[in-house]
């Protein structure tokens, strides 16, 4: 066999937001055709990177107090550990903030400049005058002038569909300050991809995309192509084009040279040559997963850039639908716009890429997650087949036969079958169509649980348990358990690896299918995987609403804030109107299904005829105390704020507490005068 050598990346997550169940959808199918691939002995690298430049990251870093490095070195390491969770095996993970990304981007911003593929001009833009900042459409809002809807974004609106350019809304805004734009005319820096028109027309028709993409782009191919606005004027977070100082590479240039930029980095570590595979001639093979929101950047302004720089084209661009989730698109009110970490805290991160694999087409169609189904092909599939044939003649084994397998097998026909699965079962896998891969392995495992069933290998234990053919039916079965395994290792390493240890073998590859275990030793039987419990999945979306219903009350509306970032001046009068009061804690409890919320019950006083008053209070303070130890403490509450309806119960009032966040939440310290119900001023 020839040793492929093949280099996979999949989209570079955004810095400034967690991994959520849309980004693992991706990240699950990349993987598990990268593991196929390494399974099958090849030479395969996958790396990926943050996305760390733009605007966006900019701002939320500004409105987090932090500088955009901090921003970003944060979220890498959060992105890190949830993919990690997931066994998402990046050879290399990056950032594009990084210096290999500096030197690639100029050195090919250099080239793309030096072969007349860069025109520059001015143009005129919406500018904040508060902000000093060019706004991008998004950052723009007012009311539309067609229908006149007011709030709506600066490219097209949601009321009566029409686009328009941000210029001709009525009443604009910026969203950032709230400030009316102006107009401001610079120079800008455009990628003259028209220049590229048949070079992609042929690139797109080569068999490097699937057909409906192909066709997508084949229309945007007919029209004329426009020039790429590659530049952005400080400031901005980002790289500064050479020569022009003050103007930035806009974040669409940098990101897909990021993959080139981590490969490099893999390189500096490991013995990997980088023109290899980057650079035309050589025998790679270079692919792309991404989703089919972001195909223009990968198979149009990529390819040209790449061809103009010297460089080679990809092999093949992958694209994939969206994730919905129970029927539409995921959502933060709905609970199902779901963080991975949230998932984790909940559920076996195998669940998901099981599922996911049972569903995965390669094609560019939605893929719906429904969390009924969900639970019931995970827990029928994986626990009531796979899993049940290794636990149904395990014990026997065990017991018998001091965990030895017999050297011939009951039914070698059984297991030739499941061997005779391989090419098909592999060319799914290879050409992403996993569900079909995963169909004909339960039809696989289906088998072999109807061969258990017939032989019932638990009557012949009660006569004999120490019968040859007890021990060569159990063996046949291990046999057919361990097969499965192996066809399932790409999707399910974790399983696979207890499997493994069950089974006291090495690491199993893609060519042991063609062997079988005999005459050696097992270890005792221990279960591979739990069922999915339906108040699990339930929690889990529960704890999503809440996260969001928490952000919801805890955050501030940006476009209100002046250059302080505090909110805009009230009235002493507005002040007046909250009654501040000192609250003592008389108790503090967890809350099921809460991962940031207590309940407290406070002293908040007496009444004017003397009878104490309590009230109780959700509080999103679980990070930084143990409920025991709030117990006695004071704290200053909003005791006129109406009481609000919160998924755990109704919320009487609020606690003042200040800090960053997580274990620094600062309440008020016990203090020997302090008398709860005493009005704050
Ligand atoms: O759409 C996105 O989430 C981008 N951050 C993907 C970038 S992919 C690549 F080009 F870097
Ligand atoms: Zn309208």
């Amino acid at each position: 066999m020839k040793k492929r050598k093949i280099l996979v990346t999949q989209a570079l997550p955004y810095a400034n937001g967690g991994i959520h169940l849309g980004h693992l959808m991706e990240a699950i199918q990349t993987d598990i055709w990268v593991r196929l691939q390494k399974l099958r002995g090849h030479d395969c690298i996958f790396v990926c990177a943050d996305d760390a430049h733009g605007t966006a990251i900019m701002l939320s870093a500004e409105s987090q107090g932090i500088s955009s490095e901090q921003l970003i070195a944060k979220v890498n390491e959060e992105h890190q550990r949830d993919y990690a969770a997931f066994s998402i095996g990046f050879d290399n993970f990056y950032s594009t903030h990084s210096n290999e990304n500096r030197e690639l981007s100029e050195s090919i911003y250099k080239a793309l400049d030096a072969n007349g593929h860069i025109d520059r001009r001015k143009i005129k833009q919406l500018f904040d005058p508060e902000k000093n900042l060019f706004l991008a459409d998004r950052y723009i809002k007012g009311a539309c002038p067609k229908c006149k809807t007011e709030d709506q974004y600066g490219d097209n609106c949601e009321a009566c569909g029409s686009t328009y350019s941000p210029a001709e809304l009525i009443n604009p805004r910026s969203t950032i300050s709230g400030a009316t734009p102006i107009e401001k005319e610079s120079e800008h820096f455009f990628f003259d991809l028209p220049q590229f028109s048949d070079m992609l027309k042929e690139w797109t028709r080569s068999g490097t995309l699937q057909d409906a993409v192909a066709n997508k782009l084949s229309e945007w191919l007919d029209d004329e192509l426009q020039q790429w606005d590659i530049s952005r004027d400080a400031p901005y977070f980002g790289f500064e084009i050479p020569g022009a100082p003050g103007k930035f590479f806009y974040v669409w240039l940098d990101a897909p040279i990021g993959y080139m930029a981590s490969f490099k980095n893999f390189c500096e570590r490991e013995d990997y040559n980088f023109d290899e595979f980057w650079k035309p001639g050589h025998d790679t093979e270079l692919y792309h997963f991404i989703g089919k929101d972001i195909i223009n950047f990968h198979t149009l302004f990529w390819p040209a850039m790449l061809s103009s720089a010297g460089y080679r084209t990809p092999t093949a661009v992958f694209v994939h639908g969206f994730l919905t989730v129970d029927g539409t698109k995921m959502s933060k009110s709905r609970g199902t716009f779901v963080n991975a970490s949230t998932y984790l805290d909940h559920l076996n991160p195998e669940y998901l890429r099981y599922y996911l694999a049972a569903k995965l087409s390669n094609g560019i169609d939605d893929l719906d997650l429904n969390l009924e189904d969900f639970a019931q092909r995970v827990n029928s599939d994986l626990v009531g087949k796979v899993v049940n044939i290794a636990s149904r003649c395990a014990g026997f084994i065990g017991k018998g036969f001091d965990g030895f397998l017999s050297v011939e097998l009951d039914n070698e026909e059984l297991i030739k079958e499941i061997q005779a699965g391989k090419d098909e079962i592999t060319q799914h896998l290879e050409q992403r169509e996993y569900s079909k891969a995963i169909r004909l392995i339960m039809a696989l495992a289906d088998k072999a649980n109807q061969y258990i069933n017939d032989k019932q290998p638990w009557v012949i234990a009660k006569t004999d348990s120490q019968s040859v053919e007890l021990q060569q039916i159990c063996s046949t079965g291990i046999n057919a358990f361990r097969l499965l395994i192996c066809y399932l290792k790409p999707v399910l390493p974790v399983m696979a690896k207890e499997a493994e240890s069950f089974l006291a073998v090495d690491p199993l590859v893609w060519s042991d299918i063609d062997k079988l275990l005999l005459g050696s030793k097992i270890n005792k039987f221990k279960p591979l995987m739990t069922r999915v419990e339906a108040d699990k999945v339930q929690a889990m979306v529960n704890a999503t609403q809440t996260e969001y219903e928490q952000q919801q009350s805890s955050s501030v509306s940006a476009p209100e804030q002046d250059d302080t970032g505090f909110e805009p001046e009230i009235e002493f009068g507005d002040f007046s109107k909250v009654d501040l009061r000192l609250a003592k804690i008389i108790s503090a409890e967890h809350i099921e299904g809460a991962d940031k919320l207590l309940k407290l019950n406070l002293d908040i006083g007496l009444d004017k005829s003397g009878k104490p008053i309590t009230r109780t209070v959700f509080s999103g303070i679980k990070s930084a105390y143990k409920p025991e130890d709030l117990e006695g403490m004071l704290t200053a509450y909003v005791a006129n704020l109406k009481p609000r309806k919160m998924k755990f119960g109704i919320s009487e009032g609020m606690i003042l507490a200040a800090g960053p966040g997580g274990e620094e939440i600062w309440l008020l310290e016990p203090h020997s005068g302090a008398q709860a119900g005493l009005r704050i001023s």
